[in-house]
């Protein structure tokens, strides 16, 4: 049961994926030549098990963006019963409660806000660097891509100093539930860390509304403090904790993803990297969003439909699901040239899918853009001779791309 539970609730997206559907081998299939094969057979193609999948840009965007479409319904008897859902706040909410609740994390998140955090963000990178670069030989994942976006969002959710460690502790352990429950002790620990994860949370919240009871106090202007500043008006108290674990969940175990793709692909395309290190404050935003294109962390999701939708040419009936793939939507050759080359000068075409669309287009963007932007511009100005030093490891996961063990070295650039 706690496998199950867990499984359910750390694989976060994986909620809404009835899958199994497409009988991916994660991990060992490379899942593009998958989507290309799904794209034979047309922009929206029935399942076995009576739902549909999607790997055309069109159809995608069209369902994320199609309010006959949801991420619950009650209409889909085949769903998991909700006594074993772990909620994922907004995520897997539909308007009104979606809107309420986006409505207090968003202002978090703008382009603004997040413009604010640039200092503390390369001070990490640097950091983080800098340690790297004392031993030459690091794994890119271990050392930099997985501490950078904890360090972040723990520093953006206010998580005292004191609590931090034990937290990206926990977090990573969280984080390893995207390659499958291994083993009965590997359950356990998974539990125990989300329980001290939710203890951190509680602990933090306690203090915050202690604060806010002294007098003269005013609600502090964070995250934090936006949410507590209308608790029990707009936002239930039982509501909070899951809007923490998501902000957490999602802010970790994707932007890891996106640093190991980009170093991935360019280390593959190596006129690009050279490119990226002549000029890398002027390309690393490009590079990674050509990467954000060419090999999305997230590689789908689904969506429910509400009543009758009439699609591509089939009748999508109330309660079936649409998979859309991100992966495939994101190199379909009806929108972009030549779209299965990595090619980080490309001009824009269109708008990838990487972060979603519609109302639960990622309000994380802009924070994961800046963090793999910074990030990779340090590592071409640090480390312009970077090298592969083994294998590279994928995480398992057919839904969440990108390496889990990545072993780099710091040779003199050529
Ligand atoms: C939603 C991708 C980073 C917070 C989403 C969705 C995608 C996505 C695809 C929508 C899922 C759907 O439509 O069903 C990514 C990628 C990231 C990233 C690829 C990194 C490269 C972040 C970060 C945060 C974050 C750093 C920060 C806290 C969220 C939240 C939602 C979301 C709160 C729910 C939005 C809603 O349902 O309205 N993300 N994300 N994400 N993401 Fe991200």
């Amino acid at each position: 049961l706690y496998v199950n539970r867990l499984s359910i609730a750390y694989h976060g997206y994986a909620r809404r994926d009835p899958m199994s559907l497409l009988h991916l081998a994660p991990g060992r299939a490379d899942p593009y030549t998958i989507y290309e094969g799904l794209r034979s057979r047309g922009d929206l193609v029935p399942t076995r098990l009576g739902n549909f999948v999607s790997p055309g840009h069109t159809v995608c965007n069209a369902v994320l963006r199609d309010r006959r479409f949801g991420v619950r319904s009650s209409a889909n008897t085949g769903s998991l019963p909700t006594e074993n859902q772990v909620d994922m706040s907004f995520l897997d909410a539909d308007p009104p409660d979606h809107t309420r609740l986006r409505r207090l994390a968003q202002p978090s998140f703008s382009p603004k806000q997040i413009a604010g955090f640039r200092p503390q963000v390369e001070q990490t990178v640097d950091k983080l660097l800098a340690k790297a670069l004392e031993s030459g030989t690091f794994d890119l994942v271990s050392a930099f891509s997985a501490p950078l976006p904890i360090a972040v969002i723990t520093d953006l959710l206010g998580v005292p100093d004191a609590d931090a460690d034990r937290f990206a502790e926990h977090g990573a352990v969280i984080g390893s539930a995207l390659d499958g429950i291994r083993s009965l002790a590997h359950a356990r620990r998974l539990l125990a860390a989300s329980r001290e994860l939710d203890d951190v949370f509680v602990r933090l919240l306690t203090m915050r509304r202690t604060l806010l009871e002294l007098p003269g106090a005013t609600p502090r202007d964070d995250v934090i403090g936006r949410i507590l500043a209308t608790e029990g008006d707009r936002i239930q108290t039982a509501e909070i904790l899951p809007m923490l674990r998501l902000l957490l969940v999602a802010g970790f175990e994707t932007t890891v993803n996106l640093i190991g793709n980009a170093v991935n692909a360019l280390l593959d395309h190596p006129a690009q990297w050279r490119a990226l290190c002549e000029d890398p404050a002027g390309l690393a935003g490009a590079a990674i969003e050509e990467t954000l294109r060419w090999d999305p962390p997230v590689q789908r999701t689904a969506r429910c439909a509400l009543e009758e939708v009439e699609l591509a040419g089939h009748t999508v009936r109330r309660g079936q699901f649409v998979v859309t793939l991100i992966g495939g939507a994101n190199r379909d050759p009806a929108v972009w040239t030549d779209a299965a080359r990595f090619d980080i000068h490309r001009a824009p075409e269109a708008d990838h899918l990487a972060f979603s669309s519609g109302i639960h287009y990622c309000v994380g963007a802009p924070l994961a853009r800046l963090e793999a932007t910074i990030a990779l511009q340090r590592l071409a100005e640090r480390m312009p001779g970077l090298r592969r030093a083994g294998t590279v490891r994928r995480r398992s996961s057919g839904l969440i791309r990108g390496p889990i063990h990545f072993p780099v070295r710091v040779a003199q650039a050529a």
